[in-house]
């Protein structure tokens, strides 16, 4: 992968195609290689960029702790080295938290906005606490007992039952990510603000997707954000967990090119 510091830390990066800017970003605790489908499918009409988030794949921790904010100084000194004034955004899940996170500080940056799987809402207490106790354990003992909580969660009942190429791509980005990296990506995830306020100042062209078997953001979550941001379009995919871009690439890249055409 490509290398650019931006924000104090070596972030590796994807760039591909050429014409108006579409960045993908990241759920937790994935990398870049999540959008692969998306890349081959967008690069050929636009310019595509993905990237590891500090602390996950080929990029490093750097000097500072990880937090929503963090992610989205990242994200802004990625695009200004790249010469990107403005993109379209597509965060899936913790990406969509970065987003947020983004669109709070450079919304004159944000052309479009892509929302998979996501919420708006903070995390409860217990979500927070539990958070914790993961990022403990993925310190103490690696990655492999998350992969074995998560997966279950990730990905839906249709994909676990018939694909098992995509629980296999899934569990190996899962097993290569830096434990460090990743607990600090929980921290970070707990800390992060309500957002449900922004929703309403979210005022360029939005597309909210969610996977019909979404345990972690279900449908509902998907429907609220769609009501408070005006004129969002929402999508759902059949047969789809918390990770449609991976489980139904072909739909999720369909809905996408609607939108962006
Ligand atoms: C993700 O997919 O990025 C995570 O499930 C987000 C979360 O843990 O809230």
């Amino acid at each position: 992968m490509k290398k650019l510091t931006a924000n104090g830390t070596e972030l590796a990066y994807t760039d591909e195609g050429a014409g108006e800017a579409l960045v993908f970003l990241h759920a937790f605790p994935l990398n870049h290689a999540m959008w692969n489908d998306q890349v081959s499918a967008f690069s050929k009409s636009r310019r595509v960029i993905t990237f590891d988030w500090r602390g996950f794949g080929e990029s490093s921790q750097g000097d500072k702790e990880t937090s929503m904010e963090v992610f989205a100084d990242d994200l802004s000194g990625l695009l200004s080295g790249l010469q990107i004034d403005r993109a379209t955004i597509c965060g899936l899940s913790m990406g969509g938290y970065a987003a947020f996170a983004f669109f709070r500080k450079y919304a004159d940056r944000v052309s479009a906005l892509i929302l998979a799987d996501t919420k708006a809402t903070a995390d409860t207490d217990e979500g927070k606490r539990g958070r914790y106790e993961t990022a403990e354990t993925v310190r103490s003992k690696g990655m492999t007992p998350i992969i074995e909580s998560m997966i279950p969660k990730l990905i839906g009942e249709t994909t676990l039952k018939r694909d098992p190429a995509v629980v296999s791509r899934v569990e190996s980005m899962m097993r290569t990510a830096q434990p460090e990296g990743v607990a600090q990506a929980l921290i970070g995830m707990a800390a992060r603000p309500d957002s449900v306020e922004l929703l309403a100042k979210i005022d360029c062209p939005t597309l909210i997707i969610v996977g019909n078997e979404d345990k972690l953001t279900p449908p509902a979550d998907a429907e609220k954000m769609s009501r408070a941001i005006r004129g969002s379009r929402m999508v759902t995919i059949a047969d789809s967990g918390h990770l449609p871009n991976i489980e139904q690439p072909e739909k999720f890249n369909q809905a996408m090119s609607i939108f962006l055409t």
